[in-house]
């Protein structure tokens, strides 16, 4: 996200809208459309849309990204590998921020974090490509000490925190797994805000597990995309944006003790 003359919410909802193009890509044509979906979120209080143009185009084309960054009036969170195709199409179309992932071609979905530590040489001159055309740049990581410092050593704004293993033990409700997952996210947003990154988390966040990663004071920005797409089919995309970003705002408000958005 990262609109520098933005007012700035105490914590961000980045609405990802790869999986209404999953849907029209099923069938072709253009239908539903994901830019229509970017303004309906904006307009339900998405501080900004992040999208994921992948190397095999599976959902989001290039044709989604041009027009995202035409018409979307926040922040635009560009979510793509580490690839010298990925870096032209950034620079050309210079979206707020860069989000660096790991991508696997057969993968269902980004599986795991970037390895910020082992890819040291080439992170440094890939980050700088973008810082110099005001990119903000986001690395998205396993929440690991290791690779927190690695991200603060190698340049990036931002390191975005996997939330994957924390909703996947929600799913599983054993509660020791729940407690070491959340205990593991905060202890590395207060690290990351200590070693001066932006923090942002990420993935697989619902209804049920929002609260308690929207209740950490460091993490300034939640992107979420397959669970409100998911879920807009049964409840629309306004009032499940709506409902997202109330518990959000809750969440936050209640572990701040301030007054509830
Ligand atoms: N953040 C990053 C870096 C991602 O790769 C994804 C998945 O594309 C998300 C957030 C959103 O995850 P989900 O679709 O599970 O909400």
């Amino acid at each position: 996200m990262t609109g520098n003359n933005l007012k700035a919410p105490s914590l961000r909802l980045g609405v990802n809208i790869d999986h209404v193009a999953t849907i029209r890509n099923a069938r072709g044509g253009r239908h539903p459309d994901p830019v229509r979906a970017a303004h309906l979120a904006v307009a339900a209080g998405a501080d900004g849309i992040t999208a994921h143009l992948r190397e095999d185009r599976r959902h989001i084309s290039d044709e989604d990204i041009a027009r995202l960054k035409s018409e979307i009036t926040q922040p635009l969170n560009l979510e793509m590998a580490m690839t010298d195709e990925m870096l032209e199409i950034a620079l050309k179309h210079i979206p707020n921020a860069c989000c660096l992932v790991p991508e696997r071609r057969r993968e269902i979905t980004t599986e795991g974090g970037l390895d910020a530590a082992g890819k040291g040489n080439r992170l440094p001159g890939f980050i700088g490509h973008l810082k110099d055309k005001g990119i903000r740049v986001s690395l998205f990581i396993d929440p690991n000490p290791h690779q927190i410092e690695a991200s603060a050593s190698v340049g990036a704004d931002i390191v975005e925190l996997h939330a994957g293993a924390y909703c996947e033990a929600i799913l599983h409700g054993n509660r020791a797994d729940i407690a070491r997952e959340i205990n593991r996210l905060a202890e590395c947003a207060s690290a990351a805000a200590a070693a001066g990154l932006e923090v942002h988390a990420g993935h697989g966040l619902t209804f049920d597990s929002v609260d308690a990663v929207a209740a950490m004071p460091e993490i300034v920005e939640l992107n979420i995309g397959h669970f409100l797409i998911g879920e807009a089919i049964f409840g629309g995309l306004h009032s499940t944006i709506r409902r997202m970003r109330a518990l959000m705002d809750n969440a936050r408000a209640q572990a701040t003790g301030s007054a509830s958005a």
